[in-house]
């Protein structure tokens, strides 16, 4: 059974406007209401000028906000850059570091989602830190040196959170979180297979564990085309401990069917 709480978090990516939000969350909410999902913890990570939208559509529901990036520096002159302590001013829960997207259009580099990762980590924020292989590097065999070398260099980063850092409040090992994002398997429509998933979060685990030797605790997401279809298959697995949702997230009751799968496969028993 499994003893970790399934996280189910919607990355709206660049998508989404007032009048879609509201409808959007108004769904969510009302769906949600009616059948709490107590069992998982479900989070929706809308662009950042809707955060603050966002959390008065939310307010007094169970539905936490993230943000999908977050500066590395604490303030001052960095234009068009985002805070941490103006994403915990807007109660925002999570922030999502290390995106393939952003890997690779905007050039992050392990070193940038770790400061990232430090930067969130000391206000509080829980992160949601994303690793994954391309198509190139799978067919080429390289895709467990690539999950190693992404996994060391998070790792390492949260580990030093964990223990206090430089602050005063160290990071709960429940606040920080692994997204396994094949990235050939993104915003395609062709998910990893169940199989294939679960071998790469059973490696991610191993290495976890290796390194902290906390490999149990910490969740690891599946990310990549998850649909109401396929999630119920992937969330079975034993190493997938919910979803990142692109594409289907953007669909109230895709969302809430994906959500409903995580909940199924939850071993988390709740009292009601
Ligand atoms: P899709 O679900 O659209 O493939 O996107 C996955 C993703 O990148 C979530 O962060």
């Amino acid at each position: 059974m499994k003893t970790r709480k399934p996280l189910v978090a919607g990355n709206w990516k660049m998508n989404g406007d007032t009048v879609f939000n509201e409808h959007l969350l108004g769904e969510l909410r009302a769906s949600l209401g009616r059948e709490p999902l107590a069992a998982i913890e479900i989070a929706v990570c809308p662009p950042f000028p809707y955060l603050a939208q966002a959390g008065g559509l939310l307010a007094g529901s169970a539905i936490e906000r993230g943000a999908q990036n977050v500066s590395d520096r604490p303030n001052g002159a960095f234009t068009g850059e985002v805070s941490a302590t103006m994403l915990v001013d807007l109660g925002c829960r999570w922030v999502i570091v290390g995106h393939s997207e952003r890997r690779q259009s905007m050039g992050e580099t392990d070193d940038d989602v770790c400061a990232k990762l430090t930067m969130a980590a000391a206000h509080g924020l829980g992160i949601i830190a994303c690793i994954g292989e391309t198509l190139e590097e799978r067919e080429s065999g390289r895709t467990e040196a690539v999950l190693a070398r992404q996994v060391d260099a998070l790792v390492g980063a949260a580990s030093q959170a964990q223990r206090g850092g430089d602050v005063a409040a160290p990071m709960p090992a429940e606040r920080f979180v692994l997204a396994y994002e094949p990235v050939w398997a993104i915003g395609t429509g062709r998910s990893a297979s169940p199989e294939i998933a679960q071998q790469a979060h059973a490696f991610i685990r191993s290495r976890l564990a290796a390194l902290a030797g906390e490999g149990r605790a910490t969740r690891i997401l599946y990310g990549g085309s998850v649909k109401p279809e396929n999630a119920g298959s992937l969330f079975a697995m034993p190493d997938i401990d919910g979803g990142l949702i692109g594409g289907a997230a953007l669909i109230a009751d895709d969302f809430l069917a994906i959500c409903r799968a995580a909940a199924a496969h939850s071993g988390v028993s709740v009292e009601r």
